[in-house]
């Protein structure tokens, strides 16, 4: 069976025999070396947990809050371009089991559902809307009234990407855009804008996409996050946060969570693992909410990322590939094993509820 892999860490390879290589490539690939994609994986290792015994781990919870709202696991979809190079139900099964599970889901502009059909597949669910800035702010404030009027509940505005990363494995592949799908956010908005594509729907199915890389804005900067502050009033969430003093300027600039974030190493490579960034970024995030994603791939992991303060793990890559690989029943069985590891973690660390996960349950080896 497509979905009896019972660990995280099997999906690369499962993936890989699933996915034809371009879209493989697009989603395995990392920046340059891949050294940042490998190092978020392996810090986990360097951080060690120490358990306390002798106490009732009868019941527990993994009910959590963030933003206010209710979360029955501290473990949310964080955004993947074009899902439906993956799977052809594609987001509607991501939006779907998000819902099921009771955990956040984050859209990507690059998505290959539109906002609506999103909104209907993820029903009452809690759902953020990932944006970049663009060159044209017409576009970009097109698209958060959109997510206003479709429910999302947060806007993740993407910090870490004036320029896309140079993804080697993925530039020998030369990815296109398979004809038959559509950048069904992208091509609505510029539609309604009335904007002339003359690169859409070239004959490689890829114009929308190098329409999307031109508009990604090298002027942006904090000015732009007081823009946005000024023409919304959902929550504003920055993905990419990657050190304590940009932190700092988050927090003077009104926002709301800070997403610690490397991208999966898809971005600038030899950057630190994010699970490393958090300590510093925690610190000077005082009471603003703190997300991480980036090379989570086990419930121990999980614990260690709430244990140095962030309120929820976000992941990427095995949500693709367990969608890749079974469709809704694979994403469901790696929400199945997530559960049962971080319920298992929390049993066996002798704590019983999200709260109760705190710093002096880790250790990283460098100080011992
Ligand atoms: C887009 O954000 C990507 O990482 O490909």
């Amino acid at each position: 069976m497509a979905t009896n892999f019972i660990s995280l860490r099997e999906l690369e390879q499962l993936a890989s025999i699933k996915l034809d290589s371009n879209a493989y490539q697009y989603y395995r690939s990392g920046a340059n070396e891949e050294i940042t994609k490998k190092e978020n994986i392996d810090a986990f290792q360097r951080i060690y947990l120490n358990p306390r015994v002798l106490r009732d781990v009868s019941k527990i919870s993994t009910k959590t809050k963030i933003l206010g709202h209710q979360i029955d696991l501290p473990i949310g979809i964080a955004p993947v371009a074009m899902l439906k190079l993956a799977h052809p139900l594609g987001e509607e099964v991501t939006a779907q089991l998000a819902h099921q599970w009771k955990v956040p889901f984050t859209l990507t502009t690059l998505s290959t559902l539109s906002q609506s059909e999103v909104a209907k597949h993820n029903k009452d669910g809690l759902r953020f809307q990932q944006l970049y800035i663009q060159k044209n702010r017409q576009l970009t404030e097109a698209l958060v009234r959109k997510a206003e009027k479709e429910g999302f509940q947060g806007l993740v505005l993407t910090v870490d990407a004036p320029i896309l990363g140079k993804r080697e494995a993925d530039e020998k592949q030369r990815f296109v855009l398979p004809p038959h799908l559509r950048l069904e956010i992208l091509e609505e908005l510029a539609k309604e804008a009335n904007i002339q594509l003359q690169t859409v729907a070239n004959n490689q199915g890829s114009g929308l996409l190098k329409f999307f890389a031109e508009q990604l804005d090298q002027t942006v900067n904090w000015n732009d996050i007081k823009w946005l502050r000024s023409i919304t009033k959902v929550p504003i969430i920055l993905k990419g946060i990657q050190c304590g003093a940009d932190a700092k300027l988050a927090l003077e600039h009104g926002v709301d969570a800070i997403w610690v974030s490397n991208h999966g190493g898809r971005q600038l490579d030899t950057v630190r693992s994010t699970v490393e960034m958090l300590p510093e970024i925690v610190a000077a995030a005082g009471s603003v909410e703190v997300y991480v994603d980036s090379g989570v791939r086990n419930g121990t992991d999980v614990y260690k990322c709430l244990a140095l303060g962030a309120k929820c793990v976000f992941v990427g890559r095995p949500a693709i590939y367990s969608t890749a690989i079974g469709g809704r029943e694979g994403l469901n069985k790696m929400f199945q094993i997530l559960q049962s590891e971080l319920v298992s973690t929390m049993q066996l660390m002798g704590v019983t509820s999200i709260q109760e996960i705190k710093s002096d349950g880790i250790v990283h080896r460098s100080k011992l």
